[in-house]
């Protein structure tokens, strides 16, 4: 992922007075304000969430989610390979379940053969060089829709994290480069980690979904995936209180220590502080996920002709790196990606 200059410090209260300093100066021309320009924006700062389904030859639109389609596995390589003809370095595969592939047991979360592990394994046969990134946890296998199992109505962390493990194992053995745990369940990190070490995936990433907040503005997301029907409740026993700014901190220092090597904050948009202080107290790998809510907003404003989408799109981007992230995790990837080449 391009570098940028976000973390540069200007002598900001030592500049001479006017006219001596105008700052105007260097916002005169467009060779002027590109010489000037402290972040950047490429293809290579996107990873493009993608969303998978079972059966043959088809594609279907995500309703609360215009642009975006869900995918046969059958079409997902052919998706992948020209986002990476694009530029864009990352994928990251979701699956729709139906209510008929959600149990107690939460089994085909681990099975070789559901259908983002499937899909794992034709993006890597499309693409080869192209990063294909999971999502780890419960929801899409859970009966009642939640990342964790349920005990007498209580999320239950220990069990969960073993599975968590079996489902990380099988995504690595279908080819995944890059593991996202995001249930927020305590020591699922670590316990990945150490089980990847033990089968001698000691190169397998992880980008630990470590600030994931409890956000209203995943809405268009669980419909994307078939989730909305089946949740009982809300996530709040363990995703973040948005409200908080210190725990996250505590999160990555956690994450970090039980082996994590990129970090995660989400929602994008109204968390770009989190961005900020993640990037300036850790200096660790940064990425932030602009959610489905986010781009549900842009889109619909601009079909409404209220805002112009290109510019807005653009404009969002480039405020993840001017906060501080490494990459974006964005629906807008391809559609990015093409402006940018031009
Ligand atoms: C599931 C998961 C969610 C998202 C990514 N992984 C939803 C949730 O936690 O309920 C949201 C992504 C988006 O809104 O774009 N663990």
């Amino acid at each position: 992922m391009a570098p940028n200059g976000c973390d540069q410090k200007g002598p900001v209260m030592t500049q001479p007075p006017f006219p001596n300093t105008r700052l105007r100066r260097l916002r005169a021309t467009p060779a002027l304000r590109a010489m000037v320009r402290e972040s950047t924006l490429s293809p290579s700062d996107f990873i493009w969430p993608v969303f998978v389904m079972d059966g043959t030859d088809a594609s279907e639109p995500v309703a609360s989610m215009p642009g975006v389609m869900r995918h046969t596995v059958d079409r997902i390589g052919a998706a992948a390979r020209e986002a990476y003809e694009l530029g864009i370095p990352a994928i990251c595969v979701f699956p729709y379940t139906g209510m008929e592939q959600r149990t107690e047991d939460c089994a085909l979360a681990w099975s070789p053969d559901n259908v983002a592990n499937r899909a794992i394994r034709a993006i890597k046969d499309a693409v080869p060089d192209m990063a294909v990134m999971t999502d780890i946890a419960l929801d899409p296998y859970n009966i009642n829709g939640h990342d964790g199992f349920v005990e007498n109505g209580q999320i239950v962390n220990d069990r969960t994290v073993e599975a968590l493990v079996k489902m990380a194992l099988a995504q690595v053995e279908c080819g995944a480069d890059i593991l996202g745990p995001s249930d927020m369940m305590d020591g699922r990190v670590g316990a990945i980690r150490t089980a990847l070490e033990s089968a001698k995936h000691q190169n397998v990433t992880i980008l630990s979904y470590t600030a994931k907040y409890a956000s209203a503005f995943y809405g268009p997301f669980r419909d994307a995936v078939g989730a909305s029907a089946a949740l009982t409740g809300d996530k709040n026993t363990y995703q973040m209180d948005p409200a908080n700014s210190d725990e996250a901190m505590r999160l990555v220092a956690r994450d970090l220590s039980e082996g994590a090597d990129m970090i995660m904050v989400k929602p994008g948009m109204p968390y770009l502080d989190i961005v900020r202080r993640v990037k300036t107290e850790f200096g660790v790998p940064t990425f932030a996920y602009q959610v489905s809510g986010e781009y549900a907003m842009i889109q619909a404003a601009a079909q409404n002709g209220w805002l112009d989408h290109d510019a807005v799109m653009m404009e969002s981007l480039m405020g993840f790196k001017r906060a501080g992230c490494d990459g974006v995790l964005t629906y807008f990837a391809p559609a990015a990606a093409k402006l940018l080449n031009g």
